[in-house]
C-alpha cells in the first residue's frame, strides 16, 4: 500500500464512483473569474432584470422537502434496476453538485455585482438539488461524500465561452430531461417506482432558469455565437448529446422500469433542448438525418466494446481498446461533419418553460 493510500480517508463506492474521470462522467469545472468580470449585460437590461426579480423571488424555496410517501420500502426495488437507478443518481448528484461548485466558486471570487447576484442564486439552487438527491442515496446507504468530492475530484478549466456552450446546454437539458420524465410518469404514474421523480416538474423550472441566464450572457456578448465560434458551439452540441445517447443507453433496467425506451427518449430530449437553444445557437442539429442515428448507435456499441474490453484487461485487450478508442474518435468527428439545419434567427429569450 503506497503512503497515499494509507492516508486517505475510507469513502464509499459510490463517492469513488462519482469522483472518477471519463469520458462519460459529469466532471468539475473552474474558468477563468477575471475575464468575467468585464462581462456588461447592459444590452439584455430589461430581460436581465425579469430573470433577476424570479431568481430573487425564489420560488422553490419550500419545494425540496421530502414527504411521508419517502419512507416507501426501498428493498422492493430488485438489484439490477437498483445498480441502475443508483447509478442515475450518482451521475445526477455529481452533475447537480458540478454546478454548485462551479457557480459557487464565482460568486465568490467576483465582483461584478450583476453577475455575483446571478452565481449566488444558482449555486443556491444547485446545493438544494445536489442535497435532495444525497438524501435519496443516504436512503439506501450510499450517500456520496460532497465534501470529500469538492477536495479530490479532478477539475477542468475552461474558458468563459467553453463554461457559457456547456453550462447552457447541459442546464436546458437537464430541464428537458426532468420535465419529460415527469410528464411521462404523468401519464403512466404506475411506472412511478420512487417519489424522486414527483418533484421533477419544479425543480425542471430552476433548470430552465439557469439556461435563460446563460443565454442572456451570451446574448450580452453576441460575438460567441458567430464566426469560428459557431464550430465550437456545434462541437459541444455533438459532445453533449453523444455522451448522453451513451450513458443512457447503458441503463437498460432503469428506462424498462420507467417504461420508457431509452432511444426515443433520447432524441425527445434532443428534440426539446434543439428547439429551446433557437433563442441562442445560429443553427441545430440534423436530428432526423438517418446518418445522425447511425453515428450514435455507433458510438453506443463501440462504448461498450471498450467497456468489455477495459473489464477483460491484459495486454491484447488494451491494444483492443486502444484502436477502438481510435474508431470512436473517428465516428465522433463523422457526427460533427454531419450538416446542420442552418440559420435561425435567435429568439427572444422565453422567460417561461414552453412544454
Ligand atoms: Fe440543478
Ligand atoms: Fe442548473
Amino acid at each position: 500500500m503506497t503512503a497515499e493510500a494509507a492516508t486517505a480517508p475510507a469513502v464509499n463506492e459510490t463517492t469513488r464512483r462519482a469522483q472518477e474521470s471519463t469520458v462519460l462522467s459529469p466532471r468539475f469545472y473552474t474558468t477563468d473569474v477575471d475575464a468575467l468580470e468585464r462581462v456588461d449585460v447592459g444590452g439584455v437590461r430589461a430581460d436581465w432584470d425579469d430573470l433577476m426579480a424570479e431568481m430573487r423571488a425564489d420560488p422553490n424555496k419550500g419545494h425540496f422537502v421530502r414527504t411521508a410517501e419517502w419512507d416507501a420500502d426501498l428493498d422492493r426495488i430488485p438489484p439490477p434496476l437498483r445498480r441502475e437507478f443508483l447509478d442515475f443518481l450518482v451521475s445526477s448528484v455529481t452533475a447537480e453538485f458540478s454546478g454548485c461548485v462551479l457557480y459557487a466558486e464565482i460568486k465568490k471570487r467576483i465582483k461584478n455585482p450583476e453577475l455575483r447576484e446571478l452565481f449566488r442564486y444558482m449555486s443556491r439552487d444547485e446545493a438544494r438539488h445536489a442535497g435532495f438527491i444525497n438524501d435519496t442515496l443516504k436512503d439506501f446507504d450510499v450517500a456520496v461524500d460532497l465534501g470529500f468530492l469538492t477536495k479530490s475530484k479532478q477539475y477542468t478549466f475552461f474558458a468563459p465561452k467553453f463554461i457559457y456552450y456547456a453550462t447552457y446546454l447541459s442546464e436546458k437539458i437537464g430541464y428537458a430531461r426532468y420535465i419529460t420524465i415527469y410528464r411521462h410518469l404523468q401519464r403512466h404514474p404506475e411506472h412511478r417506482f420512487h417519489p424522486i421523480f414527483k418533484w421533477f416538474e419544479q425543480w425542471c423550472n430552476d433548470e430552465f432558469r439557469h439556461g435563460e441566464a446563460f443565454a442572456l450572457l451570451m446574448r450580452a456578448e453576441p460575438r460567441l455565437l458567430t464566426g469560428y465560434n459557431r464550430w465550437w458551439i456545434r462541437f459541444f452540441l455533438c459532445a453533449v448529446f453523444a455522451t448522453m445517447y451513451v450513458r443512457d443507453h447503458a441503463r437498460p433496467a432503469f428506462h424498462d422500469a420507467l417504461g420508457v425506451d431509452p432511444t426515443e427518449y433520447d432524441f425527445q430530449v434532443f428534440r426539446i433542448t434543439s428547439e429551446i437553444s433557437k433563442q441562442v445557437f445560429p443553427f441545430t442539429l440534423a436530428l432526423d438525418d438517418p446518418r445522425f442515428f447511425a453515428k450514435l448507435e455507433t458510438l453506443k456499441g463501440l462504448s461498450q466494446a471498450i467497456a468489455a474490453a477495459g473489464a477483460a484487461g491484459g495486454p491484447w485487450n488494451r491494444l483492443k481498446r486502444l484502436a477502438l478508442t481510435g474508431r470512436a474518435g473517428l465516428t465522433f468527428a463523422g457526427l460533427y461533419l454531419l450538416p446542420v439545419n442552418p440559420h435561425h434567427t435567435p429568439d427572444q429569450v422565453r422567460l417561461a418553460p414552453a412544454w
